[in-house]
């Protein structure tokens, strides 16, 4: 059988803190198979942000293991591409969109191959009348939109989202999240989604991950068993979905 994209093995991290160290994320253990979309929802500051830098490779676990492709992680593997949370400092401010969306790939295709994966991307999250402008002559969630584009670009083996479309409007929400889907049916990527929409997590994942607590731990990985493809209007709708939201939030302690 195939190696996981990315195996934890009771994983945890620890960052400074006034001195000492304190314990962020502890004991995660989880798989991530390839062609998998895996949601991870949790409350704010549980280390969601966290767990994704270091399945990216930006920060090393301070204890247990971090494989890619059954390889321990010494930086960010090959193939990954992040969506950063805080799209402000995510982009280059001194560069117009559409040099942004080229930056992962200018340096390695010719010319007008760069120029058409560029197009491409903006065309996807329907920016391509604004290549020329600057991003911070954007909107938040345009900017956001142009970061998206510069991930889909690079056509990455996997994604790392973390809260995507927390900026967007719910229509232009709904019409990236099908966009991912297919993304995904057609190259087979494998997707680490952090969202707080529990909804979405669920319309999204073949599995959700609760994160809770502090230091954060995984509490529970449910299987989302519902038919592909998806579909804005009647898998909402199916009594399944909802049973799963309902599990999701009493998970999260909700009322
Ligand atoms: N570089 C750092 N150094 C020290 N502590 C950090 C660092 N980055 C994050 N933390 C702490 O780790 C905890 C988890 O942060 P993290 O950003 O991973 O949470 P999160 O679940 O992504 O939250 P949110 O939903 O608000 O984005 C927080 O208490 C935060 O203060
Ligand atoms: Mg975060």
């Amino acid at each position: 059988m195939l190696d996981p994209v990315f195996a934890c093995r009771s994983a945890s991290v620890s960052l400074p803190l006034r001195g000492g160290l304190r314990p962020i994320i502890s004991d995660i253990s989880l798989e991530l198979r390839q062609g998998e979309f895996l949601s991870i929802v949790g409350p704010s500051g549980t280390g969601k942000t966290t767990l994704l830098r270091m399945l990216g490779g930006l920060l090393p676990p301070s204890s247990g293991r971090v494989l890619a492709h059954g390889k321990e992680l010494t930086g960010p593997p090959e193939g990954v591409v992040i969506v950063f949370q805080d799209y402000g400092n995510a982009l280059l401010q001194w560069r117009s969109v559409g040099d942004n969306v080229a930056f992962g790939i200018e340096r390695t295709l010719p010319r007008a191959q760069c120029d058409q994966r560029v197009r491409e991307a903006l065309a996807m999250v329907d920016l391509l009348e604004r290549a020329d402008d600057y991003p911070w002559s954007l909107s938040g969630g345009m900017q956001q939109r142009v970061q998206i584009a510069r991930a889909l670009a690079v056509q990455p083996s996997i994604l790392l989202m973390d809260e995507p479309f927390a900026a967007l409007d719910a229509m232009t929400k709904a019409g990236l999240q099908d966009e991912l889907l297919l993304l995904r049916d057609k190259t087979k990527a494998s997707f680490v989604f952090i969202t707080h929409d529990i909804e979405e997590a669920v319309y999204l994942g073949d599995r959700v991950a609760v994160l809770n607590g502090s230091p954060g731990r995984i509490d529970e990985i449910i299987d989302i068993d519902l038919p592909q493809p998806r579909n804005q209007i009647t898998t909402r709708e199916m009594p399944e979905f909802l049973a799963y939201r309902h599990k999701l939030h009493k998970a999260l302690g909700h009322a």
